[in-house]
């Protein structure tokens, strides 16, 4: 027996299909790259926004045709889109041949829904906030791990759908994680990203997300620990004494700033300011002033005005952010930003990223350029005819082939760039 899985939206959508792989494997499927070869076909899915569901949509009409010659091709719709309101009237009406939909709550339950088609039956549960048991977990690569700490979203940032379609937000317990991590390492793992929607707001009684990487930063390993996403609110002195102080943590942190405006965070309730984000930065770079800035920022929120865009754009040219993940703002029913007025037309909107983008590529150059004659330990994270490694501070380096063995920590010398990307050789 075969399964088929494609996974859409975030790491930890990544991570949940991981979950997902070890159940099947569990239940005795083996995974195939064919579809047509699949028995069980499963979309892990998100509803960030609406052109991520478009596509799924896109995807799961193109399984009609198969799945009428192949009536018995179990076709599973599972993951954040499942949780929506809506979709389950949607699929039922316009995909009535799709026999599983199971929101985040329901993932553990995957086999057992598999066993209620094979009698006959069509499984549509929406249920928000329970999870994979962490055990069933299947990872491949051996180098690089993903760890969950803390589900769900309290934050309710007025245009984001997370809070509701992944429920409130529940820490793992510290012990755990740490024995998780422990293992992972003792396995040969180099590197471990810790996931939450907010990694910050983690707590199990007195240890807060600072405590936590301490902890683990502690386990007598080398390795590279990273933890996404964080949210500036919650990213203060602690935490940046910690990675100042740490051996493993990661010289890189994606801070998501959304926008520049004051009166537009405020409108997406983001609870910072733009002089609180900058001097969160500027006093990360004093401690830690090699660190690499990520961030996600969102065009055209419902009012923008082009003065408050260029408020964006004064951020971006401040930070010099090392990679921006940018969005142009897409309303999302239930959400209190779907039913603001003054919404932005399409062609400012695409305006205003088109500029975002221009504009970063100009720093992701420079920044790169700055990185050559440097020597740094790197990562190896894949090996072969196309060999690459990773920074400390996360930057990909392309190697000559078959350079580093994965999982290999090496001296690297970074000799060229091309674009934004870093072209390195080996140090002897
Ligand atoms: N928890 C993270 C990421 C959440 S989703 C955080 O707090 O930043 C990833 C990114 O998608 C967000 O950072 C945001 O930039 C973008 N996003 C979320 N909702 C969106 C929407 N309705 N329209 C466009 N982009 C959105
Ligand atoms: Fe969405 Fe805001 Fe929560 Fe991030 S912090 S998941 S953007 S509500
Ligand atoms: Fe998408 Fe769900 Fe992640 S909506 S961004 S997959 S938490």
């Amino acid at each position: 027996m075969f399964y088929y899985i494609d996974t859409f939206g975030c790491q930890m959508n990544v991570h949940d299909s991981q979950g997902l792989e070890g159940l099947l494997a569990m239940g005795g499927y083996q995974k195939t790259e064919s579809v047509e070869q699949a028995d069980v076909v499963v979309f892990n899915t998100c509803c960030v926004r609406q052109s991520a569901e478009n596509r799924i949509y896109g995807n799961i009409g193109a399984l009609k045709i198969l799945k009428k010659q192949k009536p018995e091709m179990i076709l599973c719709v599972v993951g954040c889109m499942a949780s929506k309101t809506g979709t389950i009237a949607k699929i039922q009406k316009s995909y009535p041949f799709v026999d599983i939909v199971l929101g985040t709550g329901g993932l553990g339950r995957l086999l057992e829904c598999i066993n209620f088609v094979k009698q006959g039956q069509k499984v549509y549960d929406n249920s928000v906030e329970s999870r994979v048991q962490e055990d069933y977990y299947l990872r491949e690569n051996g180098v690089s791990a993903y760890v969950s700490i803390i589900q769900g979203c309290d934050k309710f940032c007025t245009y984001c759908i997370v809070p509701y379609v992944r429920g409130r937000e529940s820490s793992r317990p510290f012990e755990d994680i740490v024995q998780e991590c422990s293992n992972l390492l003792q396995k040969g793992y180099k590197e471990i990203t810790l996931l939450g929607q907010n990694v910050n707001s983690y707590r199990d009684q007195t240890n807060d997300f600072a405590d936590l990487l301490r902890a683990l930063d502690a386990l007598p390993f080398h390795f590279i620990l990273k933890y996404m996403t964080s949210h500036p609110i919650d990213f203060g002195d602690k935490m940046i004494d910690t990675i100042a102080e740490s051996k493993n943590i990661s010289h890189s942190v994606h801070l998501p700033v959304q926008a520049g405006a004051d009166r537009i965070l405020q409108l997406m309730n983001r609870k910072y300011t733009k002089e609180h984000y900058l001097s969160s930065v500027k006093r990360l770079r004093h401690k830690v002033p090699d660190i690499s800035i990520t961030t996600d920022i969102m065009v055209g929120f419902p009012t923008e005005t082009h003065e408050e865009f260029l408020d964006t754009l004064d951020v971006v040219r401040q930070v010099q952010f090392s990679n921006i993940f940018s969005f142009v703002f897409s309303p999302r029913e239930g959400t209190p930003a779907a039913k603001m007025e003054g919404k932005i037309d399409l062609p400012t909107k695409r305006e205003r990223i088109k500029t975002l983008i221009q504009e970063q590529e100009i720093i992701a150059t420079n920044i790169a350029k700055q990185a050559v004659g440097k020597t740094m330990e790197c990562l190896c994270t894949q090996s072969g005819e196309k060999t690459l490694a990773k920074t400390r501070d996360d930057r990909v380096v392309m190697l000559p082939a078959h350079a580093m063995q994965m999982g290999e920590f090496a001296q690297v010398k970074i000799v060229d760039t091309k674009n934004s990307s870093l072209i390195g050789q080996l140090v002897k």
